[in-house]
């Protein structure tokens, strides 16, 4: 069980607010914040290059914390500015053609289909998406009716950016490998709330973002690219660190994951990001997740019983986003309304997934994310405070 008043007590933003926007940016522990301020000290008192050999070990720790967070290999992993930036380096460099098919999701997030509109445009490929079943998620059955030799690559959003579906993504993986296509799996919101590991969810790469559920710094991302995957990518972007210049016309690019990688990094992000993942581990991913998502079937079940708001998350498994509508009020309402009350939540807009918005014509979504460290008290105070706003 997880001892919240510990994880409040190492949490200073606890004090100042009711952080309900974990699935945005969630408030760092204290640990993270020393070490994020530790290494930016370091560069000032010594210098910046000599701050990342000093402190070498506790930049290398991200990619050893990944693979115990991820159930994979250190270099296997590499370090980015993003989750979409991950996303990117393998998506770009994956080898398409014309006439390949790539299957995604219906709540699929803008960044990712604004790449697949790019690439179908230049490369004469095919993007579809998957339908939903009766719940509401990516119908597995669907995606098996879909796969066929057009089917170079299956490329879902475990947990979409509007609202608390959990994509089926383990059951999409064995399908996956049964085909034997290449799995890309978006688990930018899942990492940190829940258990990932590569292996049992099947898939082959994988990208997550530092600052939401893993509480880490902004301007941090990790890649997860299978061994047997990483020679048949070559990276869109490449620099002095993904490859290494071995003739006047040519260059031989690193065997392992950090191809995907550039020279130049955030260190002190990179420090803190490894400190955020042990933070999460020490914790339990398995307890992290059972209160999470305890906490959010609570929250989801307290707004249902308000007059005028509609809960509209989805999928036989649902996570801790919750998302809802109110007649009473728009989302961007009852957002300022909330940080009046120094409540934070955030506004699902409806151009993030858009064919998902549009399949469920829906307006904009106020998103309540919650995380181990909210109380029960917070939870009724939002819903106290969304009663006003909303004039239930
Ligand atoms: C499903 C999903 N994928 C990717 C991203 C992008 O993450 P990042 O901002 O780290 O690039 C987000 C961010 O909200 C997201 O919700």
């Amino acid at each position: 069980m997880i001892d919240v008043e510990r994880a409040r007590r190492e949490t200073p933003g606890c004090e100042h607010v009711i952080h309900l926007n974990n699935a945005g940016s969630a408030l760092p522990p204290q640990t993270v914040l020393d070490a994020v301020v530790g290494h930016l000290e370091l560069e000032a008192l010594i210098g910046g290059y000599e701050a990342h050999e000093q402190n070498d070990q506790a930049t290398e720790r991200v990619y050893t914390a990944a693979a115990e967070l991820l159930g994979c290999r250190a270099d296997e992993i590499a370090f980015c500015s993003s989750a979409t930036r991950a996303w990117d380096m393998a998506f770009y460099g994956f080898p398409l053609e014309r006439g390949d098919r790539i299957l995604t999701a219906v709540a699929e997030y803008a960044s990712n289909f604004i790449a697949f509109i790019q690439v179908a445009r230049q490369k004469g490929i095919e993007v579809v998406a998957v339908p939903n079943d009766e719940r509401g998620q990516v119908s597995v059955e669907g995606l098996a009716e879909l796969v066929d030799e057009r089917v170079k690559l299956i490329a879902i959003t475990h947990v979409p950016t509007n609202g608390g579906l959990v994509n089926p993504a383990a059951k999409i993986g064995a399908i996956a490998r049964e085909a034997e296509i290449p799995y890309l799996l978006d688990a930018c919101q899942s990492a940190g709330q829940m258990p990932l590991d590569v292996d049992a969810l099947g898939c082959d790469m994988l990208s997550l973002t530092g600052r939401k559920y893993l509480r880490g710094p902004r301007g941090t991302g990790l890649l997860y690219v299978r061994s047997n995957l990483i020679e048949r990518i070559e990276p869109p972007l490449l620099d002095m660190h993904a490859a290494d210049w071995i003739e006047p016309d040519r260059y031989r690019l690193r065997a392992d994951a950090r191809r995907f990688e550039e020279w130049e990094q955030n260190y002190a992000a990179k420090v803190g990001l490894g400190v955020a993942i042990d933070y999460a581990l020490e914790l339990g991913i398995d307890e992290i997740w059972e209160r999470v998502h305890e906490l959010g079937e609570r929250l989801r079940a307290q707004l249902g019983e308000l007059d005028g708001v509609n809960v509209r998350d989805l999928g036989e498994t649902r996570c801790g986003i919750v998302t809802f509508d109110a007649t009473g009020a728009g989302a961007g309402e009852i957002k300022a309304a909330l940080a009046r009350e120094r409540i934070n939540v955030t506004v699902a807009p409806q151009s993030a997934t858009l064919l998902d918005t549009r399949e469920r014509d829906l307006p904009e979504l106020v998103r309540a994310s919650v995380h181990y460290y909210n109380t029960e008290a917070e939870l009724d105070r939002l819903v106290d405070c969304v009663k006003i706003a909303a004039r239930c």
